[in-house]
Parts: C-alpha cells; sequence; structure tokens
C-alpha cells in the first residue's frame, strides 16, 4: 500500500476536493484505494455522502488500538474506493491524544494501518489544516506527502515551516517520507498566475507538478450533489485536470 499525505497549513486550498478526486481517479484506474478522512471538519466525508456523527471514525482509529479496522471502514459510492471516515467526535482528539500519556502520540496511525496494508493499493490521507498531532500521525504513516497551493497574495505564507515540519518528521519518525510535490488548484490561467506560478518554480525545481488543476464550476456542484467530481462530470475541465494530475503522481512515485 503506497500511503500518501495531502497537506497544507492554510484552509481552503483544494487538499479535500483533491485527496477525494485523486483517490476516486485511482479507484477508476482499478486500483483499490482507501480514503482516510483526518480533519474534524470531515469534509471529505460529508463529499462522499459517509457521514455519520455517531459511528465509529479517525477518533476511534487513533484512539483505540485495539479497533478491528474492517469495523470502521466503509466503501463509497465509487468502485474500489473504501473510506475510514471522520466525524464531530475529533473536534477534541488531539488534546485527547496528548492528555493519553499511556500511548505514543505521533506512530498511531501509522501502526493501526500495518494491519491493512496489503488489502488496498493506495492509501489517500485528507489532513486538517494545521501541523498540530493529527497531521503529524498522517505523516508518520505515509510515505510520499503533497501540498496543494491555491494562488492568491498570500499561497506561500507558511510553505517555509511546512516544509520544515515534513523535514523535522523525516529525522525524527520517519525516514521513508518523501516531499513528492506541490500542485495548483483553483487555477485561473491569469498572468498573476503564471508569474506565482514561475516563482513556485524557480523556489522548488522539478518539484512542482506540471498539472495543475483549473477552477471550474463543476467542483462546486459537485459537492451538493455529493459525488466526486471526476465521477459526477467526467469531460469537464476540472476532472481532466485531476486525471493528468492523478498519471503524474503515479509516474512521480513509480
Ligand atoms: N478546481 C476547483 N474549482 C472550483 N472550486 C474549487 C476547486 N477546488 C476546490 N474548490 C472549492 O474551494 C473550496 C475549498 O476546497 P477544499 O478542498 O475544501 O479545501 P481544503 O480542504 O484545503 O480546506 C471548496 O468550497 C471547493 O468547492
Ligand atoms: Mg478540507
Amino acid at each position: 500500500m503506497k500511503t500518501i499525505s495531502l497537506v497544507n497549513i492554510k484552509g481552503g486550498v483544494g487538499k479535500t476536493i483533491s485527496s477525494v478526486n485523486l483517490a476516486a481517479c485511482l479507484a477508476l484506474k482499478n486500483k483499490k484505494t482507501l480514503l482516510i478522512d483526518i480533519d474534524p471538519q470531515s469534509n471529505s466525508t460529508q463529499y462522499l455522502d459517509r457521514y455519520d456523527p455517531n459511528g465509529l471514525s479517525s477518533y476511534d482509529v487513533l484512539m483505540d488500538k485495539d479497533l478491528n479496522l474492517k469495523e470502521v471502514i466503509k466503501s463509497t459510492g465509487v468502485i474500489g474506493l473504501d473510506i475510514i471516515p471522520a466525524n464531530i467526535k475529533m473536534i477534541m482528539l488531539e488534546n485527547e491524544i496528548i492528555a493519553d500519556t499511556k500511548r505514543s502520540r505521533e506512530n498511531r496511525l501509522s501502526r493501526a494501518l500495518k494491519k491493512i496494508e496489503d488489502e488496498y493499493d493506495f492509501c489517500i490521507i485528507d489532513c486538517p489544516p494545521s501541523l498540530g498531532v493529527i497531521t503529524t500521525n498522517a505523516l508518520v504513516a505515509s510515505k510520499y506527502v503533497l501540498v496543494p497551493i491555491k494562488i492568491d497574495q498570500f499561497a506561500l505564507d507558511g510553505f517555509n515551516y511546512l516544509m520544515q515540519t515534513i523535514n523535522q518528521i523525516i529525522d525524527e519518525f520517519n525516514p521513508d517520507l518523501k516531499f513528492t510535490g506541490a500542485f495548483i488548484t483553483m487555477d485561473k490561467r491569469t498572468s498573476v498566475n503564471r508569474d506565482i506560478k514561475q516563482q513556485l518554480k524557480e523556489e522548488l525545481k522539478d518539484k512542482v507538478f506540471n498539472s495543475s488543476i483549473r477552477e471550474n464550476v463543476k467542483v462546486t456542484q459537485s459537492t451538493f450533489l455529493l459525488k466526486p467530481v471526476v465521477i459526477y462530470d467526467k469531460k469537464c475541465i476540472a476532472s481532466k485536470d485531476y486525471e493528468a494530475f492523478t498519471n503524474e503522481v503515479l509516474y512521480n512515485i513509480r
């Protein structure tokens, strides 16, 4: 199982939309895929219409080391794509993990996933917009990190801090972790976007994906219909971009 986290300190940059559509594209390519929603906001769980405030969730995966993961994994409307959902119980999860001094904090997800390593080709983790203990668990459990970037005046705020954190996690906990690259979401193809993309390429060199995801109203529509855009409208520009992006991810982690 190849595990990929989508991380950015900022919210609203396309982590959730990209996690769900990357996972759906992989499933469409007949790769058995598990999506883990580890963000208390539970948006990818809602996007796939699997939200249950009282059900088992990533909360239980991180708090109960004896949990049978089969009980928490749900199938989705996309063939070949399963989900470990998030729910509202996760709001206090960071504090609870920190208060639970009898167990280590950082490797809980990684340990849990070892049990199902052979059952999936890919695992995609949709992270919260922070670098607390939840995101650390995702990065310790991952082999690859992708960073979605929405271009605006503040696009690169916190980026250096994120890279430092990734490097610390490599040093402290997970020498296998690789920063696979940053990619642009909600791309407007204006001259400002082109300039910032150029700047990003100068800073990150080959760590910027060639494919970017164009802004497209079909994405917003798909969130209301509770279906990944790549399923809802396969031919729209965002779906074509996610398809190209998925191919590039597969190439970069081959
Ligand atoms: N390609 C796109 N075109 C149009 N809207 C988009 C696109 N990607 C994301 N959005 C919208 O941007 C908002 C934030 O995206 P989301 O994936 O939830 O960000 P994050 O998970 O980083 O907070 C959502 O309302 C989503 O519908
Ligand atoms: Mg999100």
